[in-house]
């Protein structure tokens, strides 16, 4: 792609990925046809759906609906090849457990963003009852002839996977579960609505204290997938680097309050509609420090976008990421584009450059690989950015989108590259 113009117009966002793929591995505790709408057309939502059928669920996908049949289970194993693939693929452990009592998941692995454990998953789920042992690079999970026991469950860290492998699990378990220091981010209110509306019973959605009370069984549902609020946050960046003005619809901005407060400390100029936002700016942009948060504190998935706005910034800026321990990958490949930035462990220094220059990069991970494709909108000539499989991971028809916006951006045929036309 090729910096220059200034994005303007209005792009709709799809459903948010990270409920999406909770919410199908969620349909496999329910014995029945579930329908899903506002599903993104996304890689990883295909790799969850090769999941689903690996199991025995039987999945029909239409436009941006899906229709998951898992009337009848016939495999309890998720399998390496998938899980590797896809580290969400773990999010099937609870509600395998819950239906079937038993479950066999490869062991997730590292990424490139950190080294993705899931030992608060592990003991949490013992907590319930569970016996696990781990083998040959996966968890062998059984439940006791009891069956799963409600408990109450502490978390370390409000983990996002953690929570919802136990809130899915607790929904089945017999007598009261109580999840504490729970992770409130909106993809997983939008999985406990969804189990609420299928027969479940839950308190404290949205608050880091949910109480379960175990039910005998789930009926099948309809469920509308929550608006992609880092989506959302991703072309909200891409208007604010570029002046705007860009208007995005199709999420909550209440998801992004603190998203929205640092875009407008930058010298942004934003209106703020309950499924809309519209930014724009005029004057330069403010270097202002983020820290990243479980929410509702910053999201460590606008990390890598915000560093991109932060390397033409005036000022120095701090970015500190606190969820992942390996989140700076893609700052090297900035680099290449002439940022100016200084790793220091968990703290990331940015001092703001008069511009970048567009060079051949490579994506590293997908919020990565979309934040160099924002800093190529704004950069010196042409930028061409390699690995974008990683982009399509979790950003449906980025490209088109981006162009409808005025952006100098194309894919390369057959290739995973995207590049510009200067
Ligand atoms: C989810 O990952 C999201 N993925 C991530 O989005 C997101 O960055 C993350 O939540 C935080 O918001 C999906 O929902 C599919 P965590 P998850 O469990 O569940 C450590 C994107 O770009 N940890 O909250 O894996 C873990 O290593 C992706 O869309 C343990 O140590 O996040 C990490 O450092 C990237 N032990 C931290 O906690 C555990 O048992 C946060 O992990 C679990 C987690």
């Amino acid at each position: 792609m090729c910096g220059g113009p200034r994005l303007t117009g209005e792009v709709a966002v799809e459903g948010a990925k990270n409920s999406a793929l909770k919410l199908m591995a969620a349909s496999l505790m329910i014995p029945g046809s579930t329908r899903l709408t506002n599903v993104p057309q996304i890689s990883d939502v295909d790799v969850m759906a090769e999941v689903l059928v690996r199991l025995g669920a039987r999945v029909v996908r239409s436009d941006h609906e899906l229709h998951i049949d898992a009337s009848t289970l016939t495999s309890h194993e998720a399998p390496y090849e998938l899980v590797a693939k896809m580290r969400a693929s773990t999010a099937v452990l609870g509600p395998l457990l819950a239906r079937l009592g038993v479950a066999r998941v490869a062991l997730p692995g590292g990424c490139n963003i950190g080294s993705r454990k899931i030992d608060m998953h592990i003991h949490g789920l013992e907590t319930l009852g569970v016996e696990m042992e781990l083998e040959h690079g996966y968890i062998a999970a059984r439940v006791p002839e009891s069956g799963l026991t409600g408990a109450h469950v502490t978390l370390d860290f409000p983990s996002v996977g953690a929570t919802e492998n136990l809130l899915m699990a607790a929904v089945l378990a017999r007598g009261t579960t109580v999840i504490e220091n729970a992770a409130r981010e909106p993809e997983i209110g939008d999985l406990a609505h969804f189990l609420v509306a299928a027969g479940a019973r839950v308190d404290g959605i949205g608050t880091s204290v949910v109480t379960v009370e175990g039910v005998e069984r789930l009926e099948p549902v309809e469920h509308r997938v929550i608006g992609d609020r880092i989506e959302a946050g991703t072309f909200l960046v891409a208007g604010a680097l570029t002046g705007g003005p860009v208007t995005v619809t199709g999420f909550g901005s209440s998801h992004l309050d603190i998203v929205l407060r640092k875009l407008a400390d930058m010298g942004c100029d934003l209106e703020v509609g309950e499924d809309r936002v519209t930014v724009r700016r005029d004057g330069p942009l403010r270097a202002v420090d983020i820290q990243t948060l479980p929410y509702p504190g910053f999201p460590t998935d606008m990390q890598a976008q915000f560093m991109a706005l932060l390397a033409i910034a005036d000022g120095g800026a701090i970015i500190t990421e606190n969820v992942f321990e390996n989140r700076f990958m893609f700052a090297g490949e900035l680099a290449r584009m002439g940022a100016d930035i200084r790793i220091e462990g968990h703290h990331a220094l940015v001092k703001g450059v008069k511009a970048l220059s567009g060079a051949p990069v490579r994506s590293t991970d997908l919020r990565g690989g979309a934040a160099l494709v924002l800093a190529g909108l704004v950069a010196q000539g042409e930028t061409v950015v390699g690995d974008i499989e990683h982009i399509d991971r979790g950003y449906e028809r980025f490209v088109e989108k981006l162009s409808s916006l005025g952006a100098s951006v194309s894919r390369r045929a057959n290739v995973s590259d995207f590049d510009g036309i200067c």
